[in-house]
């Protein structure tokens, strides 16, 4: 059985269709959800379905990260889910994890990736260029902002009245149904 951790910043959508997914799995138990922010959405979300939530601050990631893995290793884990978790993982946390480490990101990459691309910057972005296609990438998490290996990536036409809310629609429907079958795969 792995033990997992979601990290997730915002709405926790994704966070919560990950739970709702591996609800009965004996092949994968999400054992924490740990958010940056004390008024993100994701903390309703996970304490719904009983889970244990940890707020770790920015400054906290940063100035704790040894008492932070040793913190995710006493509680046996795994693997580490990033869903919509808007913070660098410092360097000494991507190494105690390495290749245990998953993000989803709301674009093709390399396209729209980095620093200060994340949510609706990206699709407001992808509008302003006028782009045909845009989706989703699911990679491990390495040293640098959204370049680590990639995992699965999937496609979306735009239409020629796409707005940035109604992209973010069709991207979070992209992520409903593919991070849980890329999660899967490292099972
Ligand atoms: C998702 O679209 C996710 O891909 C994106 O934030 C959104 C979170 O939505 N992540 C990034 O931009 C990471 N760079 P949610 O909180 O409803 O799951």
């Amino acid at each position: 059985m792995i033990n997992a951790a979601i990290f997730a910043s915002g709405e926790g959508s994704n966070a919560e269709n990950l739970i709702n997914y591996f609800k009965n799995d004996s092949r994968i138990k999400i054992k924490l959800v740990i958010t940056n922010k004390d008024d993100a959405g994701v903390i309703a979300r996970a304490e719904k379905h009983k889970k244990t939530v940890q707020i770790i601050s920015k400054e906290a990631l940063h100035s704790y990260t040894d008492q932070i893995i040793d913190f995710l290793k006493t509680e046996k884990i795994d693997l580490i889910i990033l869903a919509g978790f808007l913070l660098k993982i410092p360097e000494k946390l991507v190494k105690a994890f390495p290749e245990k480490i998953v993000n989803i990101h709301p674009s093709l990459l390399p396209l729209y990736g980095g620093s200060g691309m994340y949510g609706m910057n990206v699709h407001k972005a992808v509008i302003n260029n006028k782009e045909k296609q845009s989706g989703i990438t699911v990679h491990f998490v390495n040293e640098e902002y959204d370049k680590g290996k990639i995992i699965l990536q999937e496609k979306v036409n735009l239409s020629e009245d796409e707005t940035p809310q109604s992209l973010a629609t069709k991207i979070h429907e992209l992520e409903y149904k593919y991070y849980p079958l890329a999660v899967e795969r490292l099972l």
